[in-house]
């Protein structure tokens, strides 16, 4: 699984997909840019977000904040005083870790150990296997489960008390090592605050120490009553809004999962005082249904409830999904109560609240937030899309390809049109056909290399059609029209065309 990562990580370099930040200069840690597919990909993502979120449901609007806000925003937000990681430095390697990443690791080593044990026994029964009671009775799954709960009972007060102490001394009883220098030697655990901060105007004039936003969401916050008021809105309704957000995080090297500069699509729901966990329960089935309508699998998605609450939260949840390292997370879902709210009201002085003519009285709404990052849900859609598959060659012989199997309306071309040979006008008809279908949907030339080469460039990308304009074309209008999962090829009229291929790639 490991090694499948990494060829992923190859893939998105080899085919336009995602490459290193500032590269040619060695790159810049945990930064990256998107390449031509992966731009592509990337506003697939958004769209397929923005239009369940903001086109189908009638009570929730767009917004487009600035990255820039106001310092007192980050004060009011308690980020400049709880938005902390706690870290801990290796003596011998002086690698820096995240100590409560290098704990998690630890309870997912016991939870790895179990599941081998059980896809062992399931191997060795078969469809007898009733792996609850396997679970549940066999030693081996059990001792590991007992380490893990003793451990995990630990580490969640260890949180909960902001003990730093305690997660030191945790480390060390685990005997966790440096990966790097396979060391115990530690030092203590501190906070570190994950904000960027830079500075406004001139100096000469007082600059002003500002911060890069850790989320969006504070945009929508300090933007309730403008959008409320201008937009008439009444509770129950939502604010959206995709952005760029900045965290100085201490990075494993996990390619796009955990990045210091990235985007987020965030969604806060304003709901009346008490109506709140209703809604969070809404929201939470409503956000797992969104991601299971890709087709991925739901048994590859799971809910994990939070350890600690983050310092605004009554509930919280995370939708994870099995990467090739593990099940994690690609989305939060929390209901904020009315701290942000509450918070900018005592801050800024100006009263932010909301007249229900149902119940004739006036309050500060409570908050449920949805909150997903576009690179990671990028990333989920890569591992779960990338396979390489062997194939029956007509010669006889064993062949591979590499195919993306992206669902259609996200792929970054929908279409790749072929001419069989580059002359005798198959060029210009092939063209002919782009020029009346680019307007529907992203459409590709391509003419090099033989045709079962261009077949395999296309799958390494996801295109999930291609069509090949031959002599036949000329004479009777009709193309070899090519699917990508099953390779199967039939011939269908030009006129065709854009019927065939629309009903696959919107949702
Ligand atoms: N407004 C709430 C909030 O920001 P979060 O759990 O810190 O909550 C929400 O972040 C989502 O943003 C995560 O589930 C993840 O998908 C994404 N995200 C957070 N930090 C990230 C990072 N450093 N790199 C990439 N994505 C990140």
């Amino acid at each position: 699984q490991e090694d499948i990562f990494k060829k992923l990580i190859a893939h998105c370099k080899e085919y336009g997909f995602v490459f290193q930040s500032s590269e040619i200069y060695d790159g810049l840690g945990a930064v990256y840019d998107y390449g031509q597919n992966g731009v592509e990909l990337k506003n697939n993502i958004k769209k397929y977000w923005w239009d369940s979120m903001v086109m189908l449901h009638e009570n929730v609007v767009g917004l487009d904040s600035a990255i820039f806000m106001h310092p007192t925003i980050w004060k009011a937000s308690g980020h400049v005083d709880a938005f902390n990681d706690p870290l801990i430095d290796n003596k011998d390697s002086k690698k820096r870790y995240r100590a409560d990443v290098l704990i998690e690791e630890q309870l997912a080593k016991f939870e790895e150990k179990m599941d081998k044990e059980v896809a062992k026994a399931q191997k060795r029964f078969g469809d007898a296997f009733d792996e609850k009671q396997f679970r549940e009775t066999n030693p081996r799954v059990l001792a590991n489960q007992q380490k893990w709960d003793e451990l995990h009972a630990r580490f969640s007060k260890a949180l909960n008390d902001n003990n730093l102490a305690e997660l030191k001394q945790i480390i060390e009883d685990q005997e966790i090592v440096c990966p790097i220098s396979g060391s115990r030697n530690w030092t203590d655990v501190r906070q570190f605050n994950l904000m960027f901060g830079t500075e406004m105007g001139s100096t000469a004039d007082g600059a002003l120490k500002v911060y890069l936003r850790p989320e969006t969401a504070q945009g929508i916050f300090v933007n309730y009553l403008n959008v409320q008021k201008t937009g008439r809105m009444k509770i129950p309704f939502g604010i959206a809004q995709i952005g760029k957000a900045f965290r100085n995080e201490i990075v494993a090297r996990q390619f796009i999962f955990r990045m210091r500069e990235f985007e987020q699509m965030e969604m806060q729901f304003f709901v009346r005082p008490g109506s709140e966990l209703e809604w969070f329960d809404k929201w939470k089935q409503t956000r797992m249904k969104w991601h299971q309508a890709l087709g991925f699998g739901e048994e590859n998605y799971r809910f994990h409830e939070h350890e600690k609450l983050a310092h605004y939260a009554n509930a919280a949840v995370d939708v994870e999904y099995k990467f090739p390292f593990g099940f994690k997370e690609v989305e939060g879902i929390h209901s904020r109560t009315d701290f942000d709210l509450s918070q900018h009201q005592e801050f800024s002085g100006k009263k932010i609240q909301y007249y229900d003519p149902e119940l004739e009285k006036s309050y500060v709404p409570f908050v449920v937030e949805t909150s997903i990052g576009v690179d990671r849900m990028f990333l989920q859609i890569m591992s779960a899309s990338y396979f390489e598959e062997e194939l029956e060659a007509a010669n006889g012989k064993k062949d591979t390809r590499v195919v993306l199997k992206l669902p259609a309306p996200l792929a970054p071309i929908k279409l790749a049109v072929m001419p069989l040979i580059k002359k005798d006008g198959l060029p210009e008809k092939a063209r002919e056909i782009i020029d009346d279908l680019k307007f529907d949907f992203n459409c590709q030339y391509d003419e090099k290399d033989s045709i079962g080469k261009r077949y395999r460039r296309q799958d390494a990308i996801g295109t999930p059609f291609c069509a090949t304009v031959d002599h036949q074309t000329l004479e009777d209008a009709t193309v070899t029209i090519r699917h990508r999962d099953t390779m199967l090829q039939e011939r269908v009229a030009i006129a065709d065309l854009k019927g065939i291929i629309a009903s696959q790639v919107n949702f």
